[in-house]
């Protein structure tokens, strides 16, 4: 078999971002772009000659294409096995459990997570380490840097590999393995959560609907909770993944997952709801007529660990994105483990989870996890809820209310504000940074500023510092406005607005969040001249 070496030019915007290198497909297309990419992760993670590799994605266009240039590169650059799911596909904490479970070197995901598929839509592309989880900042960084001063890439000459058949391949002197996609996950999951009181509970009349919008998590979602926990068919919606989701923009949110919105909000609603995304890692949960704020979630989960095998044994600590409400502190001061604060994005916990400081992490944007893999995982999220709620047998709104009886609730919102022009957006956290001096100490009806500030992060593992993670203003009774613009879209620029007070007051607890924020939301439309500097006035996106 022989291996060529193409001769290529460098790109220069083959820079990750929030979580990999994410682009329009058509990017992707160009030609070298994907390949360039590929050798520049190669070169920098210099894996010893024969070292296994995981390999798969989220189904979305291009998918399939992008597997074979990324083995045929692979089989040229000396890696003795690659590992692929089925069909090419491996939601992204299934990879992550393979990674682990095999204690391969690494992996390649390829996914735009939450983002619109198709020949118009995005790709993306990261790479994850031995431990199961995204590169860390720093070999991000390196990728970049070979990426600007790639001369060449190395392919072996050899026909495609067929994917759908699970077998043992060889291509140019390296075995391609195409596993299972579900099984070593669906195990995983069955070790962690009770799945006797699940089956209990399903069968006992409690009834739930899953959406995997067309996405990743279908055939996971039908094993785990159709084949094993002895749902009925049907329960798992969208269970199909399709090149483009449908048409749909696989998001588990209000907005996007519309159509379990209208199922849970409606007549003859079941007694519990969730939706995952594109590539499998987040999660929504809803009760009937009840959505749970992700926030809560990462709260409720930690504070009803005990109930769970996988957790009942306590937990070393909890982390949370620097945006995501301070509910989870409050679980942990009370159990007596620390809370960490990290910067948006999944790749800050790892080092976190490896030292054995956290069991337990999350982010406002519906991303809940556990050292049990290195992302965040939607579906464990969802065997967690009904794990619970198996066991304590209330309904979902009643847990929530209850949670914010004994701990007070931190009521929280986030608007996004999507497709801005960059210089907009740019423009209005420039006019925000103007006011580092002068806004502490200011008043705004009955807040006033403690503290405003770019929120840096050193890292307690290995000292590393992230820094320019957002701007956070405090205020003098802790409730917060953050404002941060987005690492992970492909077209201009989406500003995140996120709005956090706290409510200790349990007659008042019930409150709509958007009424409840009012007065927060107005203060940030002030501090940032939203209006004025980008003609918008109402969020694309509330959460
Ligand atoms: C968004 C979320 C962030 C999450 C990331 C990947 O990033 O806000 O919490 O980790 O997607 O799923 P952002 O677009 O805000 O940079
Ligand atoms: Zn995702």
């Amino acid at each position: 078999m022989s291996i060529r070496t193409v001769a290529t030019t460098p790109f220069n915007d083959q820079k990750p971002g929030t979580s990999g290198l994410r682009k329009k497909v058509s990017a992707f297309q160009v030609a070298n772009y994907l390949e360039n990419f590929v050798q520049s992760i190669f070169d920098t993670i210099a894996a010893p000659a024969g070292s296994t590799l995981v390999v798969g994605g989220d189904g979305r266009y291009y998918n399939r294409e992008a597997i074979q240039v990324i083995l045929k590169i692979a089989a040229a650059n000396g890696f003795g096995k690659v590992l692929v799911g089925q069909g090419g596909i491996l939601s992204t904490p299934a990879a992550s459990c393979v990674i682990r479970k095999y204690q391969t070197y690494g992996g390649i995901i390829l996914s735009a997570s939450h983002n619109p598929g198709g020949p118009d839509g995005d790709f993306g592309i990261k790479y994850n380490t031995a431990n199961g989880g995204p590169a860390p900042e720093k070999i991000t960084d390196a990728i970049f840097a070979r990426s600007k001063s790639l001369e060449h890439y190395r392919m072996v000459d050899a026909p495609d590999v067929a994917l759908d058949q699970q077998g043992s391949f060889s291509l140019g002197g390296m075995a391609v393995e195409v596993i299972d996609a579900v099984a070593d996950y669906a195990d995983l999951m069955e070790s962690l959560f009770d799945f006797t009181a699940i089956r209990t509970l399903l069968s006992g009349g409690f009834r739930l609907s899953f959406d995997a919008m067309h996405a990743v998590t279908g055939p996971y979602a039908k094993e785990i909770i159709e084949q094993r926990l002895g749902a009925p068919a049907g329960t798992v919606i969208n269970g199909v993944p399709l090149p483009d989701f449908g048409q749909g923009h696989p998001d588990p949110n209000l907005t996007y997952a519309h159509e379990l919105v209208e199922i849970m909000y409606g007549d003859h609603a079941p007694d519990f709801g969730a939706a995952s995304d594109g590539d499998g890692d987040r999660n929504m949960i809803l009760g009937r007529h009840f959505f749970v704020n992700p926030s809560d979630s990462l709260a409720l989960i930690a504070a009803n660990a005990a109930l769970t095998p996988g957790y009942a044994k306590g937990l070393a600590g909890v982390a949370r994105s620097m945006p995501t409400s301070g509910a989870a502190d409050r679980v942990a001061a009370k159990l007596g483990i620390p809370c960490y604060e990290t910067p948006t994005g999944w790749k800050f916990f790892g080092n976190l989870m490896d030292a054995g400081k956290v069991t337990l992490c999350g982010e406002e944007s519906f991303g809940t996890g556990s050292d049990h893999v290195r992302e965040k995982d939607g579906l464990w999220a969802v065997l967690f809820w009904l794990n619970i709620l198996a066991k304590r047998g209330q309904s979902v709104e009643d847990i929530v209310h209850q949670h914010w009886a004994e701990y007070g609730r931190n009521v929280y919102s986030r608007h996004d504000y999507e497709g801005l022009p960059s210089d907009a957006a740019e423009g209005l956290m420039a006019h925000l940074k103007s006011q580092f001096a002068s806004l502490p100490g200011r008043r705004f009806g009955n807040y006033q500023v403690k503290l405003f500030d770019d929120f840096s992060y050193t890292d307690p593992i290995d000292g590393s510092v992230s820094t320019g993670q957002g701007l956070r203003v405090i205020f003098e009774d802790g409730s917060r406005i953050v404002f941060r613009l987005s690492g992970t879209g492909t077209e201009g620029a989406t500003l995140r607005i996120y709005l956090e007070a706290f409510e200790s007051d349990a007659a008042r607890q019930r409150m709509d969040a958007q009424e409840a924020l009012s007065g927060l939301i107005a203060i940030a439309h002030e501090l940032s001249q939203l209006k004025a500097r980008t003609g918008r006035e109402q969020p694309t996106v509330i959460t």
